[in-house]
């Protein structure tokens, strides 16, 4: 049984991710979506609120566990006993920063390997931080998330937006 982890910081999940989590789940015994907590990034959604998203969505796949991870990936690769990486790649600029990850992670332990899945071609031109541009600029989301998510963003921004007036 081959255990694969789809990390990232999914702020938030979208039809992209999900697409690529669809086809994980066609190949693999069982797909662990680790959300990654200690991200450079500055999330909108609490870790908690976007482990939700994702268990929104997932809540049918019998083989998909939502979980989230601290330090480096390879370790709670190994933690879970999964020896397989997951990581979405959408177009040629994804490229260099992928493998210059996926070789860090092989140098750190070198039984784990990445596969790369490569998301529908409607969604390559999505990442999170456009979607919530989108959002943040109240434009229509139900290309790019799930409705539960869309809801979701609307509200962070009007709160935001009640919290500067
Ligand atoms: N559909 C939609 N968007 C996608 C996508 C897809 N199929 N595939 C990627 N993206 C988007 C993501 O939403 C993200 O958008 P954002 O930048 O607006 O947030 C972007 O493309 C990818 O960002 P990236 O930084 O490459 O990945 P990530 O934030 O999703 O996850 C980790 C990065 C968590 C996997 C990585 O930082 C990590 O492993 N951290 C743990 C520490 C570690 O072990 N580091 C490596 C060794 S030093």
């Amino acid at each position: 049984m081959i255990t694969a982890i789809y990390p990232g910081t999914f702020d938030p999940i979208t039809h992209g991710h999900f697409d690529v989590i669809e086809r994980a789940v066609s190949i693999f015994e069982k797909v662990i979506v680790a959300v990654a907590l200690n991200s450079p990034k500055q999330p909108l959604f609490t870790v908690a609120e976007r482990i939700n998203q994702i268990q929104g969505l997932v809540k049918n796949c019998k083989n998909i566990e939502v979980d989230s991870f601290k330090g480096l990936l390879v370790n709670y690769a190994k933690s879970r006993n999964a020896r397989v990486i997951i990581r979405g790649l959408r177009a040629v600029t994804d490229f260099e920063y992928e493998q210059q990850l996926a070789l860090m992670n092989r140098r750190l332990n070198d039984e784990i390997d990445t596969v790369f899945l490569m998301p529908s071609e409607r969604f390559i031109y999505l990442d999170s931080s456009i979607v919530r541009e989108v959002a943040r600029l109240g434009g229509d989301l139900s290309h790019f998330v799930a409705p539960a998510v869309a809801e979701q963003l609307m509200r962070k921004f009007s709160q935001k937006e009640q919290q500067k007036s």
